[in-house]
């Protein structure tokens, strides 16, 4: 028999470019704006810099480089007065257009007394800032949507949370497409997923079910129960998602919008965040508070299955693919329009591109991988209840 020789291959190897050098042109949420409505300033780091967050007796939330540009302090330790920020140090008064007012004790403000600032929009309960590196002005047709339901009565109203983690943007973004992890890391099981991407918006089109051997086991065999999500996700510029999401349940349907927004601090650290609100609709067996705290909770579990993976994973420009695999590197450079500027964005970046996944082979094998974890679940349980029978008859002898 003829000896085969395995094939000389070249190894594939992983590059990396580096992070980049700067951050995303568009705009940031920072979080619920009534935080900042207190009267007092707030420190947010974003972007490498320490901003001071502020809002004046107008009633306008201002964000403003917090360094001081006359000896240096920091803004953000300082007393909001009328509706200008006052440096702790020698009280000078700087407005939200980064000018200074008023120097108390010197006769005439110094020519050029004038720091950055971002534009800020409030909108639906949210603050978020315009970043551009290039310093101009938000253009009309990247806004933040209006968010359905936020505000009003007939919705729940948000439940927010933040955490700090230490990544860098691309791999929260690269979510989008990943249909292959929502399965493994996040035990959904994607029957239908498909991406558009057009101008500064990328879209995600997912229609899952539960993964049955990785859901929480009901006490209540009368519980409703969930027999799929249909989700339509969409990031409006770099960094803010808006995931209009329903539940379909055996007795009635929850339509909830699921925010997934962040802001880079630096580098490799970024402040994440998810908010949730539910309809209010009559066919709800529970209060629809309470779904909307526990969808937050669960929200956040499936945060932290995503930081396991960042935690230890290496930045990788060149993944290798499969066919089953969604579009990474069109993603990327959709996402490439915000790091360069405006006169460098390319059409590829930024005209239609769409791609549904067949998802007809990843299924049949995960339906696979379930009956099979189900089945080492129910050998495991009768073991244990052999053993426990088996416990006193021992203990007589
Ligand atoms: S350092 Fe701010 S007023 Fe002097
Ligand atoms: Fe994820």
């Amino acid at each position: 028999m003829a000896i085969v020789e395995p094939e000389q291959e070249e190894i594939r190897k992983i590059e990396n470019n580096g992070l980049p050098t700067r951050f995303a042109r568009g705009w940031h949420c920072l979080g619920l704006s009534e935080k900042f409505k207190d009267g007092k300033p707030h420190t947010v780091k974003a972007f490498g810099q320490k901003l001071v967050v502020f809002t004046g007796q107008d009633g306008v939330i201002n964000v403003l480089d917090a360094y001081c540009r006359h000896m240096g302090a920091d803004l953000s330790t300082g007393t909001v007065k009328g509706n200008e920020i006052a440096c702790p140090f020698h009280d000078w008064r700087w407005g939200g257009d980064g000018r200074c007012k008023d120097i108390p004790y010197a006769r005439r403000v110094p020519l050029r007394a004038r720091t950055s600032t971002w534009p800020t929009l409030d909108q639906d309960g949210l603050l978020f800032v315009w970043n551009d590196p290039e310093g101009n002005p938000p253009p009309e047709n990247v806004t933040i949507p209006k968010i359905r339901g936020a505000m009003t009565d007939g919705w729940t109203k948000w439940f927010w949370n933040e955490i700090v983690v230490d990544t860098s943007t691309r791999e929260v973004v690269d979510n989008v497409v990943d249909m292959a992890h929502f399965f493994y890391v996040h035990g959904n099981f994607p029957t239908y997923f498909k991406n558009v991407f057009e101008g500064h918006v990328a879209t995600q089109y997912f229609d899952g079910d539960i993964r049955e051997d990785m859901a929480p086991e009901s006490v209540d065999p009368n519980a409703p129960k969930m027999l799929k999500t249909i989700s339509e996700a969409s990031y409006y510029g770099p960094s803010f998602m808006i995931d209009e999401l329903k539940y379909v349940y055996d007795r009635f349907e929850m339509d909830t919008i699921f925010i997934n927004c962040h802001y880079p601090i630096d580098e490799n650290s970024l402040v994440l965040m998810s908010g949730i609100i539910v309809e209010k609709s009559p066919d709800l067996e529970e209060d629809a508070e309470q779904i909307a705290a526990d969808q937050a909770k669960w929200v956040l579990r499936g945060f932290a299955q995503d930081v396991e993976i960042w935690k230890s994973k290496t930045r990788i420009d060149n993944p290798l693919l499969c066919e089953e695999d969604g579009p990474v590197y069109q993603l990327r450079r959709w996402y490439e329009q915000f790091f360069v500027d405006v006169a460098d964005v390319q059409p590829e970046m930024t005209d239609r591109f769409e791609y549904e996944l067949d998802t007809e082979r990843p299924m049949e094998s995960w339906h696979k991988e379930v009956a099979h974890q189900l089945a080492l679940r129910k050998a495991a349980a009768e073991q244990a209840a052999q053993q426990a029978a088996q416990q006193p008859a021992e203990q007589l002898v």
